[in-house]
């Protein structure tokens, strides 16, 4: 990523020289997306870099209550494999994540913004015995959830025994972080953790920011086209900032000494209850699982279409020539999510 260390951005090296990077243990996880997104560039001429920046932007889009991720397109493709270690682990100390951001001009709020990422992520390879598992109650949807959960008093290891990078959970079956938990009691970020926990809509803009400004790394717009109209505006989001069943204020364990924090509703029902997948690469449908395929029918000849959950086709209609994208069907058929506001009592 950071050219100084020898990376080259965000180029697609990880799925154009996977023989390489997926032996580094940050991308374990990533072997079935390398080897599919591969298939979709040798068949459609399309950059490496492009086809996983598309990728990201409509997977987002399908979980409700994400931002629309810019999306440009034109990257030349990688050069080279990038060297080990510049992806950050779970082991990893705040200082040291922040900085290794902030060689890439990715500063202090956006990186606590991009860690929503981890609201609507699963945990498949850092612990094996309990693949699937989410970071959060609300794994479905991109929402504050899982910046409350983390300041929730952890009780519970998800797996059998505990993971280098892991730490225990406030509810069964949730895979709570090591970096998470620094991230929310750091000097650092606490404050900003607590902020987030209570507007999803800060962490939503924020986080579409953050996520076009990680694409960006190593280029400049005025190398890339705008593509942004083959981009699905996301389905709404359909909670508000909350503790999960059986959780309260009492559970909260604060850092930040300059603010304070609400009580929230407790969801009502029983402690919800997350069983691992049972497989390594999606056997849970995720909310960011679409299904991309070539283009079938006359015409579609160097097409990529993403199928989401609602059924909403989007086609990406590419011309390497020119680095052009369009769209075939309006992407534009949703409703805009709203931006929600904490329901503090
Ligand atoms: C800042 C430091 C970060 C660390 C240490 C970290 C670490 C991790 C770890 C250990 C997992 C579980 C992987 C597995 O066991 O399969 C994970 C999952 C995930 N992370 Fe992060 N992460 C970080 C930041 C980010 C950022 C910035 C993004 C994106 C903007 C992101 C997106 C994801 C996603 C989408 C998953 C779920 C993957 C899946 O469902 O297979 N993470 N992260």
């Amino acid at each position: 990523m950071d050219p100084v260390l020898g990376g080259g951005g965000a180029d697609g090296s990880v799925v154009t020289f996977f023989d390489v990077e997926g032996t580094f243990p940050q991308n374990e996880g990533l072997g079935t997306m390398a080897e599919f997104l591969q298939i979709l560039v040798d068949r459609h001429e399309i950059n490496a870099g492009d086809i996983l920046h598309f990728a990201a932007a409509v997977s987002a889009a399908n979980c409700p209550g994400s931002p629309q991720i810019e999306f440009w397109m034109g990257r030349p493709p990688a050069s080279g494999p990038s060297p080990p270690n510049l992806i950050p682990n779970p082991t990893d100390s705040v200082e040291t994540i922040l900085n290794r951001f902030a060689a890439i001009n990715i500063g202090t709020v956006e990186v606590v913004a991009l860690l929503a990422a981890h609201s609507i992520a699963r945990m498949y390879v850092t612990d094996r015995t309990v693949p699937g598992l989410p970071l959060d109650t609300t794994p479905e949807i991109f929402d504050s959830q899982f910046y409350i959960e983390v300041l929730l008093n952890g009780t519970t290891f998800a797996g059998n025994r505990s993971t280098p990078g892991e730490v225990e959970a406030a509810t069964p079956g949730i895979f709570r972080l090591e970096s998470d938990l620094n991230f929310a009691h750091s000097p650092l970020t606490s404050c900003l953790w607590q902020q987030f926990a209570l507007q999803p809509g800060q962490v939503q803009e924020i986080f579409g920011e953050g996520m076009f400004d990680l694409s960006l790394v190593g280029h400049t717009k005025s190398s890339l086209t705008d593509c942004n109209d083959v981009i699905p505006l996301p389905l709404l989001m359909t909670t508000f900032p909350h503790f999960p069943p059986g959780e309260g204020f009492s559970d909260l364990q604060l850092s930040c000494s300059t603010s304070s924090f609400p009580t929230l509703t407790t969801a009502p029902g029983p402690v919800p209850t997350f069983t691992p997948a049972g497989c390594e690469f999606p056997g849970v449908p995720s909310c960011w699982f679409i299904s991309l395929t070539t283009m079938s029918g006359t015409g579609g000849g160097n097409a990529v279409e993403a199928t989401l959950s609602d059924g909403l086709v989007v086609a990406l209609v590419t011309d390497t020539q020119t680095a052009t994208a369009e769209s075939l069907v309006s992407p534009a058929s949703r409703t805009a999510a709203p931006i929600t506001k904490s329901t503090a009592v």
